[in-house]
């Protein structure tokens, strides 16, 4: 039988079973933490020498055992070890080999409980900012696109139907919009979570005389968190980045499911170079758009991953239990996967080739401008609009009929239709006059994307 653990086994006669150790240990996973459990335990172990609780001596030393520790990990990775458990008890019986029994100390008014919450929140918000940077990176991207595009025509689409044309810069800066909120989010979750659970000890708070003020201030935290059991037993912070993550997913696999359909051969809205594509074993004329395809389906697991840890929390009664330990990889895996999708999507972003004849084209086609006609006869003859979207619904017929677009039908066969059309009408009937006219606020006119582009550049 194996002994007991060093660091808890005072009361066990006999070690744990193989396999209890096997489901018990977290330092595959959580090894990741190991900069911020350092950083916590410096700040933790500085605070005791404030206050008195240890003297200086074994704070000197623990704090060097810490910097040899950290060191070490730096160079040859986090060591293993299964009987250890964690990240926690790693670093903790390490430093026992380093500097002795002086190492003991460094635990006191402090528990595993509130320093993984700790540990993961300080992980957590660096998250965050990395998507930022990230998501910060995709914005250029789509904005350069836009900026570029600001007057090119293309099909818009209600039900996937062409309903009336846009230009190609908007339906870029619709996706800016939805990157801008994603943003917004991940800075939201980051500023909520900005509060240290450090000395919320197990549960119940210590009865050292503690400064949870100064190792909040020494970890970059705004405050202490208030309640020593929701201190420990909270994973909000993890939850509200994997909300931002899922809903950040979700936008990028709607961009990508756009480039899958865009890419196909029916549509030919844009090529994919080389660097974005795949082949295929057996059709040599293929280019596949993988990389788009995959950023769909892994926003899959970025829903799921917050499924995963919602499912784990919902029934924890107050306060920490060891499920809590399964919160980790659902957000390393989601942190990983999402941080991949935004540089992949950027990628694409920034190399997509769009074929402006191919979309222009496409635009014309299914009587995209008919509204414009309809809004033609409000303004310039006075016709009430559902009294024009009937007249247009004629002319629309008519032009079906002979196999021509709107603007194919001469101006006798307009005035057939009703004698209110005159041959101004041409103005509206084109494609390009159709998104000038379209300059209401946030609306598609070239003008408008222009501002919408500087403004956009402005919270950038
Ligand atoms: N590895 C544990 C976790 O991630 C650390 C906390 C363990 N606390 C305890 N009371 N067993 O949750």
């Amino acid at each position: 039988m194996a002994s007991s653990n060093p660091l808890w086994g005072g009361r066990f006669g006999a070690g744990p079973a193989a396999v209890m150790r096997e489901i018990n240990a977290s330092i595959g996973t959580d090894k990741r933490l190991w900069q911020q459990d350092l950083a916590g335990s410096r700040a933790h172990v500085t605070m005791l020498g404030a206050q008195g609780i240890v003297e200086a001596g074994d704070v000197a030393a623990i704090l060097a055992g810490l910097d040899t520790i950290a060191a070490e990990y730096a160079q040859d990775g986090v060591p293993e070890d299964i009987a250890l458990e964690d990240i926690h008890m790693t670093v903790e019986t390490r430093l026992a080999e380093l500097i002795g029994p002086a190492a003991g100390r460094l635990h006191t008014a402090r528990s595993r409980n509130d320093q993984v919450a700790t540990d993961f929140r300080l992980w957590v918000r660096g998250a965050c900012a990395e998507i930022d940077a990230g998501l910060k990176a995709l914005l250029t991207a789509l904005l350069a696109r836009a900026e570029e595009h600001a007057a090119t025509i293309m099909p818009g689409f209600t039900h996937l139907q062409v309903a009336q044309p846009v230009t190609l810069g908007h339906h870029l800066m619709a996706y800016v919009a939805m990157v801008t909120r994603d943003r917004s989010r991940f800075a939201d979750a980051a500023t909520r979570m900005n509060e240290c659970p450090l000395g919320a000890a197990a549960l119940a708070g210590t009865g050292f005389a503690i400064d949870r003020h100064a190792t909040a201030a020494a970890l970059g935290f705004a405050r202490p968190t208030a309640n020593s059991l929701d201190s420990v037993s909270d994973r909000d912070f993890a939850l509200d980045y994997l909300s931002a993550a899922a809903m950040a997913g979700l936008h990028l696999s709607r961009l990508a499911e756009e480039i899958i359909v865009w890419a196909s051969q029916p549509y030919g809205f844009v090529t994919l170079p080389d660097a974005w594509s795949t082949g295929s074993s057996i059709m040599p004329q293929k280019r596949n758009p993988d990389a788009a395809e995959l950023v769909r389906a892994k926003s899959g697991a970025l829903l799921g991953a917050f499924q995963q840890l919602a499912i784990i929390m919902k029934g924890l009664p107050l306060a920490y239990s060891k499920d809590m330990q399964d919160d980790k990889p659902p957000v390393f895996a989601a942190h990983d996967t999402l941080t991949l999708c935004v540089v992949a999507m950027t990628g694409m972003v920034e190399s997509l080739t769009f074929n402006a004849d191919r979309m222009r084209a496409a635009a014309a086609s299914g009587y995209s401008t008919a509204t414009d006609l309809a809004d033609w006869l409000v303004r310039e003859a006075g016709v009430p609009f559902r009294q024009a979207h009937d007249i247009t619904g004629r002319a629309v017929k008519a032009a079906e009929a002979r196999g021509v677009m709107l603007d194919g039908l001469s101006d006798a066969e307009l005035a057939a239709i009703d004698a209110r059309i005159t041959p101004a009408v041409r103005d509206v009937l084109s494609v390009e006059a159709s998104v000038a006219s379209r300059t209401s606020f946030g609306g598609t006119a070239p003008a408008n994307v222009r501002a919408a582009i500087a403004a956009a550049r402005e919270i950038l």
